[in-house]
């Protein structure tokens, strides 16, 4: 970089700094979430009931149709050839076998393929969706082995699929890194603009110092992205605009980066995805819905793909595996005196993520020296992206194991360790924060889980051949809410419908929202219809994060003080409400009345009818997401685990699981206990079996199926336990955090140290398998 460009960088980070610091001390009052939200209050509404889904019986009957069911007139079906070597050059292609096949319609190479603009990649931008920037079938370079070489459509599935089969391909190879291994340099990773590393004091001289120490490497392997609906799209050219039915979580930022590839107005580009069969951050933009929108384009007719799972496995990148030092010292009272996590995880050299594993170190104990660094280099593999909590789901595997290891030197309860290191302040950021009650959390939760039963002497209770342990872990997310946050009201006498490109992943969003909105606006829930899941609605609202219900709840606020306004002015001076201003009104019955007057009272019915209008139309923008710059804002979990392990053949079977959650007011029980569940589900195979295995020698992915990537079945899922503590977070709106990836962090850490509870081996190389404790 030149002297000017440092120059530049040197004072826009200075900028930044001073304003990071004004955000910081900063009143309250001033901040979003700085008066809390009036719904906070509210008893007797539809939030904390335990509604079901809104979408379920479409989908029980099997009329909620998914991206790879819109079938459109004329459409063909696209199938993918992918690399066999994981870097080198295309020498030969030869596509006439498959070009002369019955039912083909288009070949497409790098040869024929439309020139296209390459993919913004997530993060770059605002609306930047993609998972890297590779260009997209442009030229004869491969990047990695299992990149789209060719795509094939034809009159049915089956016909593209055999034409695929008969494309020979031949390629020069170049080495490639593969593995950690193998990998080049390694540099400080950065992570949504910050480096990925933090320093509070020396602590490495403190842990030196310190009378109690453990000091250990755990390492976590990569895992794929295994949504229970494969990735898929149907699209359709019509007059030079763009119409894509997509599987994404993803809507305004996949219509913005499709124009952007095509070189399109945004308005040209029109994104719907009503129904999403699980994301959990591999549902963004890939290469499939870029191949599909060029070959429809080149063929003139309307295309579906629709990845079958090793094809999931090929195009969409998952989580990077780890290597993390984590060392702890502590004083004779438990007390932190050092926390150092450090190690390394590789990412692509187009993809913009090292997997954050110490972003849960930032704010975990109140340690009086901190060193955190997570160090990354490139590896020529298919782009690594977000996997359900970056970095916290394998970040507490590390810490809270090493805690556990801390806890039995020291003589301590795993959960009497922690709340000594209970942090008054964020440790890092020096931040308060805007609700923390982990305590709490545990408190309820030792005692439903009945902790005291367990015997801090490894291996000490066995029952016929199994090894019975249990052991806790901490799980924490932080709280985010990314901007953009928009929505459209629009009221009429029966009722409301809001607008808002939100979406439904199976998480329970439209009942969710319905609920929220139902109570804004003073409705029954019958009352209220929620439309979203559409590039054309307002907002540029991401499914990710576990933050969408924040920025769908504020927009809707935002949305509702406008309405507000809009009917004080159409009521004017014969209403009961003359006179009064927006703040000294509220929503309830179906209309507005005054705050300490409740006799004071007219129906939105009534204010439209005598204006004589039909309907009212408002919108209304969240403003920039200052209070996570302000407070410390995080989810919290106190997590139990009960695992039997077989004496004789190594084999963990976990028995009962609890999590205990301190995620602010919970909008929606029933719904929320099944995001818990899930988020668990999927941490007890982090900790017992999802492992992706890509053969160093090649950099293919071996076991790229269910039949060789083991998730958790229904034999392997105890009753899970989930409570939490309800209490509202005074700075969010409706008083709610994130609940969607907490679940599945702090998991593997109570997993592991239920084994090691129960056996006596402490195994730091996941998954946990029955060989490792043999
Ligand atoms: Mo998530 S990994 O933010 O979908």
């Amino acid at each position: 970089m030149s002297i000017v460009g440092k120059g530049k960088r040197a004072i826009q980070g200075a900028a930044q700094s001073v304003m990071k610091k004004a955000i910081e001390l900063a009143p309250d009052s001033l901040l979003p979430g700085g008066r809390p939200d009036p719904l906070i209050r509210r008893q007797h509404g539809q939030i904390g009931r335990p509604v079901s889904r809104v979408d379920g019986p479409l989908k029980v009957r099997g009329a909620a149709p998914f991206a790879a069911e819109v079938a459109l007139e004329g459409m063909v079906y696209a199938a993918l050839a992918h690399s066999t070597i994981a870097k080198g050059r295309i020498l030969t292609i030869d596509t006439g076998r498959a070009e002369a096949a019955p039912g083909v319609v288009l070949v497409m190479t790098h040869r024929n393929a439309p020139r296209l603009n390459p993919p913004p990649r997530f993060l770059s931008a605002a609306k930047a969706a993609a998972g890297d920037d590779v260009p997209v079938m442009q030229d004869d370079r491969v990047r990695w082995n299992g990149e789209p070489v060719a795509l094939v459509l034809a009159e049915t599935q089956e016909q593209a699929d055999h034409a695929r089969s008969l494309i020979r391909i031949t390629y020069a190879e170049e080495p490639a890194a593969t593995s950690l291994a193998t990998a080049g340099a390694h540099e400080v990773g950065t992570f949504m603009g910050e480096p990925l590393s933090a320093k509070i004091g020396d602590a490495e001289a403190a842990f030196a110092a310190a009378p109690h120490k453990v000091d250990a490497v755990y390492r976590t392997p990569p895992h794929n992205h295994n949504a229970l609906e494969p990735h898929a799209a149907t699209l359709v050219w019509r007059d030079g605009a763009l119409f894509v039915h997509d599987a994404t979580q993803a809507v305004a930022h996949t219509a913005w980066s499709l124009a952007r590839i095509f070189g399109l107005e945004e308005d040209q580009v029109h994104v719907s995805s009503p129904y999403v069969g699980g994301g959990f951050g591999g549902k963004t933009l890939w290469q499939h819905q870029i191949l599909a929108a060029a070959a429809a384009r080149l063929a003139d007719r309307p295309v579906r793909i629709a990845l079958s799972r090793e094809g999931v496995y090929r195009v969409v990148g998952g989580r990077s595996p780890t290597e993390q030092r984590v060392a702890l010292g502590a004083d004779a009272d438990g007390r932190l005196t050092a926390i150092i996590h450090r190690g390394v995880t590789p990412k692509t050299p187009h993809s913009a993520m090292p997997e954050p594993f110490i972003l849960p170190t930032q704010s975990a104990y109140a340690a009086k020296t901190i060193a955190l660094e997570v160090r990354t280099c490139d590896l020529d593999l298919v782009a690594n992206t977000f996997m359900r909590a970056p970095g916290e789901a394998v970040g507490t595997v590390a810490l809270e194991c090493a805690m556990d290891e801390l806890a039995e030197q020291l003589g301590l309860d795993p959960i009497e360790l922690r709340l000594r290191n209970e942090p008054e302040t964020d440790p890092v950021s020096g931040r308060p924060f805007s609700s923390r009650n982990l305590a709490v959390a545990y408190r309820l939760g030792a005692q439903r889980f009945g902790w005291d039963r367990r015997n801090p002497v490894p291996r000490s209770r066995r029952e016929g051949e199994w090894l019975v342990g249990m052991g806790c872990a901490t799980a924490t997310y932080p709280y985010h809410r990314m901007p953009g946050g928009a929505a459209r009201i629009t009221l009429d006498a029966g009722g409301a419908r809001i607008d808002v490109a939100a979406h439904e992943m199976g998480m329970g969003t439209a009942t969710a929202q319905a609920q929220i909105a139902a109570d804004r606006l003073g409705l029954p829930l019958e009352a209220v219809t929620v439309r979203y899941g559409d590039s054309s609605l307002p907002g540029v609202i991401l499914a990710g994060g576990s933050q969408q219900t924040a920025s769908v709840g504020l927009s809707v606020m935002m949305a509702h003080r406008e309405l507000v306004g809009e009917l004080l002015k159409l009521a004017g001076n014969d209403s009961p409400l003359a006179g009064l201003g927006a703040e000294e009104v509220e929503s309830a019955d179906a209309g507005l009345r005054k705050l300490d007057d409740p006799g004071r009272f007219e129906s939105y019915a009534s204010i439209l009818g005598r204006a004589g209008r039909g309907e009212l139309v408002v919108e209304g923008s969240a403003p920039m997401p200052l209070e996570t710059m302000h407070w410390s804002m995080h989810s919290h979990g106190a997590m139990f685990c009960e695992a039997r392990v077989n004496a004789v053949t190594g084999e963990t079977r976990v028995s009962r699981f609890l999590g205990s959650f301190d995620c602010g007011r919970i909008v929606n029980p029933k719904t929320a206990a099944s995001q818990f569940r899930g988020g668990i589900i999927m941490g007890l195979g982090l900790a017992l079996m999802e492992e992706t295995q890509v053969d160093g020698r090649t950099g293919r992915i071996m076991n790229r199926t269910l039949a060789d990537y083991h998730l958790p079945v229904h034999l392997d899922v105890p009753e899970i336990d989930v409570i939490w503590t309800d209490i509202p977070d005074p700075h969010t709106p409706m008083g709610a955090r994130g609940i969607g990836e907490i679940g599945i962090t702090g998991t593997g850490a109570a997993v592991a140290n239920a084994v090691y509870n129960a056996t006596g081996r402490r195994v730091r190389d996941f998954p946990i398998t029955l060989d490792k404790l043999l």
